[in-house]
């Protein structure tokens, strides 16, 4: 890996340098002291100089060549201190040197790399790998092995800094923002304000991520954990606050008010998906009665253990006169059951999952350890129920669809999607109206970032509490909406509905 890329080294273009300064000093703001953790060739310094309060910049650096052009930098009014020093081997409040104890703003861009990269370089490019490792409290705001530096360093300066009244602005992805505003609730650290102003990273920086600047106020005020979301680096207003509702993160916080009764937990089991990492093998393609592989292979085998499949560009477009496009071989009914027995009971399949035993064998997960051979995961009872609500994992709005067996087959679905299964066709009717009803919408609107990898997870779903929407819901307009996507109506049985919700309620 290049130098650059292991010091997470993407300068921040002079024009966007000046767009963050004139946004944070918008309003008048005081700032005479600047602190600058990482600051490259200097161009936040560059920016800074140009404003009218600034008086003393002092800017840190790794690398000596950047050092060198930093030191460059020249004002008559602003008394400008660049050291050559890894940020992580200093206690910031303690150790730099200022001349007077006026406001201080702490802005810059630190790197966009995560340790799982670190881990893998040499060292020699940075020195003693940085100590940010070793800083007390990483692990509450990473949770997990791998995290962001710039995570690392915010979390550094929030403690050094949890004393003084210390404004820090730092460009960085919009998950790391998110995981600084969790952390510093979950801590209690004294923030009074903190925003968040989207930049277009694909225009400053070639990368595909979603970033923005965290401004954070420490030591100012009454404590807030609201962070207020601008769409734009220079917007006026903001355009939503995302924030905390007992103790969950919430993406917009005035529309999470107005459905909160929703929040609880169902007492459905949301299911993800089948699980089998070989879809070249397990997914079958059917056109005109011919069934092939990924590699364009013709497959002859029982198709008792086959079954239509869905994935989730599928379950996005699917409606009445749904006809699968790909089909899924089902090894087991249950996880952990033994698949010796299909050497008798499917020969052709054996010899099939035989063929492809190289690829099979060589699954990467770890759950096919120690697991019969040609297993697979996310596989029980309810896989194989004949009504299923499906909603794929990766698209917002959510669409919850009603799907039913097809030629008397139940359909599986692939592991970006989850599922709630049924058998009566009338339950699976109704619960599929109440999830398409407009507050399930504003729900999981309000609670999911829309940035996020996979916007629908089970842990989202699992927190809809449907009694809520059916207490609230009319349900002859619910259903008739299902009705019009689905192109056919289902008689309830109304006494079973106050049944089975009621069994909901008591969690039976
Ligand atoms: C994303 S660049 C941004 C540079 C500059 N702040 C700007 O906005 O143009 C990150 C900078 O952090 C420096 N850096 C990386 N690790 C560092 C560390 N542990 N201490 C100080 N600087 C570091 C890199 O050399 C690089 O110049």
């Amino acid at each position: 890996m290049s130098k650059k890329k292991i010091l997470g080294d993407f300068q921040t273009p002079i024009q966007l340098a000046r767009n963050v300064i004139s946004r944070l000093f918008a309003g008048g703001h005081p700032w005479e002291r600047i602190l600058e953790p990482t600051c490259g060739q200097g161009n936040f310094i560059r920016a800074c100089i140009e404003t009218a309060s600034v008086r003393e910049i002092i800017g840190l650096e790794i690398q000596e060549s950047y050092v060198g052009k930093s030191r460059k930098i020249r004002s008559e009014a602003v008394k400008i201190s660049i050291y050559q020093q890894d940020i992580f081997d200093i206690n910031l409040a303690e150790s730099l040197q200022w001349n007077s104890v006026s406001p201080l703003l702490v802005v810059g861009n630190p790197p966009w790399i995560t340790n799982a990269k670190l881990g893998r370089l040499s060292g020699e490019n940075f020195p003693k790998k940085s100590n940010f490792q070793r800083l007390s409290g990483l692990d509450a705001i990473t949770g997990k092995s791998n995290f962001d530096i710039a995570e690392a360093i915010w979390l550094k300066l929030l403690h050094e800094y949890a004393n003084d009244p210390v404004t820090i602005a730092l460009l960085c992805k919009t998950s790391v923002a998110r995981k600084v505003a969790q952390y510093v609730l979950d801590r209690k650290i004294p923030v009074n304000s903190m925003s968040l102003y989207r930049i277009e990273a694909q225009r400053w920086f070639n990368v595909a991520v979603d970033a923005g600047l965290l401004k954070l106020e420490l030591n100012q005020g009454e404590i807030s954990y609201d962070v207020a979301e601008y769409d734009n680096l220079l917007d006026a207003n903001h355009t939503k606050t995302f924030g905390f509702y007992d103790g969950n993160i919430v993406a917009d916080l005035e529309s999470y008010r107005q459905v909160a009764d929703l929040e609880g937990t169902s007492q459905l089991v949301w299911r993800q998906g089948v699980k089998h990492d070989a879809a070249k093998v397990m997914e079958l393609t059917h056109r005109d009665g011919i069934l092939r592989n990924g590699y364009g292979d013709l497959v002859d085998i029982e198709t008792d253990y086959l079954y239509p499949f869905l994935k989730s560009s599928d379950v996005q477009s699917i409606n009445s006169g749904f006809v699968p496009r790909k089909y899924v071989i089902a090894t087991q009914k249950k996880v952990g059951q033994q698949t010796v027995h299909l050497r008798d009971n499917a020969p052709k399949l054996w010899r099939y999952l035989n063929l492809h035993a190289d690829q099979m064998d060589s699954r990467k997960s770890s759950i096919y350890k120690n697991a019969p051979r040609f297993s697979m995961f996310g596989i029980g009872k309810y896989s194989f129920q004949p009504y299923k609500v499906v909603v794929s994992g990766f698209y917002l709005p959510a669409r919850f669809v009603l799907v039913s067996e097809y030629q008397g087959k139940p359909v599986l679905i692939d592991d970006t999607c989850y599922s709630l299964s049924f058998d009566e066709e009338w339950m699976a009717y109704l619960i599929c109206a109440l999830l398409n009803h407009p507050k399930v919408s504003q729900f999981l609107s309000s609670v999911i970032f829309s940035d996020s990898k996979r916007p629908i997870t089970k842990g989202v779903l699992e927190r809809i509490k449907l009694n809520a929407v059916y207490e609230q819901a009319n349900i002859d307009q619910l259903t008739n909406r299902v009705t019009d996507s689905f192109g056919k109506s289902v008689n309830f049985d109304r006494i079973g509905v106050d049944k089975q919700l009621q069994l909901f309620e008591s969690g039976e």
